[in-house]
């Protein structure tokens, strides 16, 4: 029996006060009027006296403990429940009956939510300050060996013949490299902020493949890793924006060989059919990734301990952007991997 709830609580109080009447009846009788202990009618007397003062006790503190409750709770209640539904929605009515059993339970479960909500912001303030110091490390490395280079060039290095020359070179390879992290910065902020235009075509899906193969094919002979492309001569239509998708193609292709296996490597891609659909793979043989970064590598500038061990060259950002382009596309891109055998990533596009 829950003692917290009005009805028992008013039924417990009456019980008592009851108890204390026939008590003190008895008493005053014994005391006063010994002789009608042996009547019958003194007792019938006090049999419906106690039962009348029993249930009037219930009925009053019932009503009274409700409309305490009540008026205390109401507003409590309330603001709970605005906060559950929010400003727009019909607020219900408050509950008559039950009043703590419902309060307590729209209580429970309103701070389940805000728990989880308080989780989520901690992860998403984590994410920012990940995020921020990532974007100035990437920026720092090359912003320090330029200044490191033209302070040397003025000091005196640009008389010399020997270095002159590599120095600006390698400035310019700095300055590229900064330029290559704003653009990606700027692709993943326009992708996120949504006001991205696809511009949507059909195209030739293998023709656009075999395009950036070709555009990577000096990085992969450097690398020694052949790349192939099953039924090279097909033509597979699909609809999107077509240098959206060559990002996606060369963002994953670049990573195959920049993780796959140098000096012998093999990157396959295929095509499946697949009804709606034309599923693209991209497989390589090379280093893999652990189960728990898979979900990971899609994140901004997010790297693996393998991968950084491989090459400091990546920024992290080319899996990031190839998943923005291709949830645009209301379509998906996925990983599976296992260390030392090789990694496919594959993502789907609208067949024409
Ligand atoms: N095919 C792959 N095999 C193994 N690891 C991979 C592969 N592709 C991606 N990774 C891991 O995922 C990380 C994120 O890849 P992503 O392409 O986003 O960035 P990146 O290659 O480091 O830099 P960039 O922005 O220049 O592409 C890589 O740093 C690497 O650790
Ligand atoms: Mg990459």
């Amino acid at each position: 029996m829950k003692f917290h709830e009005p009805k028992n609580l008013a039924f417990l109080n009456a019980l008592i006060i009851t108890l204390i009447y026939i008590v003190f009846f008895f008493l005053s009788v014994v005391l006063l009027f010994p002789l009608l202990l042996n009547n019958f009618y003194f007792y019938l007397v006090l049999l419906i006296s106690s039962g009348l003062l029993f249930l009037i006790v219930i009925i009053i503190f019932r009503y009274t403990l409700d409309r305490f409750i009540y008026s205390k709770i109401r507003l409590i209640y309330k603001s709970i429940h605005m906060f559950k539904v929010g400003k727009k929605e019909k607020p219900v009515a408050f509950p008559e009956h039950d009043i703590i059993e419902n309060v307590q339970s729209e209580v429970d479960t309103w701070e389940k939510e805000k728990q989880k909500e308080i989780e989520q912001l901690k992860q998403l303030e984590q994410y920012r300050r990940d995020f921020i110091g990532n974007v100035s490390h990437e920026m720092k490395t090359p912003l320090f060996n330029i200044q490191g280079y033209v302070s040397t060039l003025l000091d005196g290095g640009l008389e010399d013949p020997s270095i002159n020359r590599e120095y600006l070179k390698r400035t310019e390879k700095s300055v590229e490299r900064l330029i290559r992290v704003i653009e990606d910065l700027d692709e993943i902020s326009q992708l996120e902020s949504g006001h991205i235009k696809l511009n949507k075509t059909r195209f030739d899906l293998v023709a656009l493949t075999h395009e950036v193969i070709e555009m990577l094919d000096m990085k992969a002979l450097k690398h020694q890793i052949m790349i192939t492309v099953n039924d090279p001569e097909k033509h597979i239509l699909v609809e999107g924006d077509k240098d959206k998708i060559r990002l996606v193609l060369t963002n994953i292709i670049d990573n195959s060989i920049r993780y796959g296996k140098t000096g012998s490597g093999h990157t396959k891609v295929t095509f499946f059919d697949m009804d709606e659909n034309i599923l693209t793979e991209i497989t390589d043989d090379g280093i893999g990734i652990d189960t728990p970064d898979l979900v990971r590598v899609f994140e901004r500038f997010y790297r693996t301990d393998r991968g950084r061990s491989v090459t400091r060259k990546g920024k992290g950002l080319g899996l990031a952007i190839a998943k923005h382009i291709v949830e645009a596309h209301q379509q998906t891109i996925q990983v599976r991997s296992t260390i030392g055998v090789g990694t496919t990533f594959g993502f789907t596009l609208k067949k024409v």
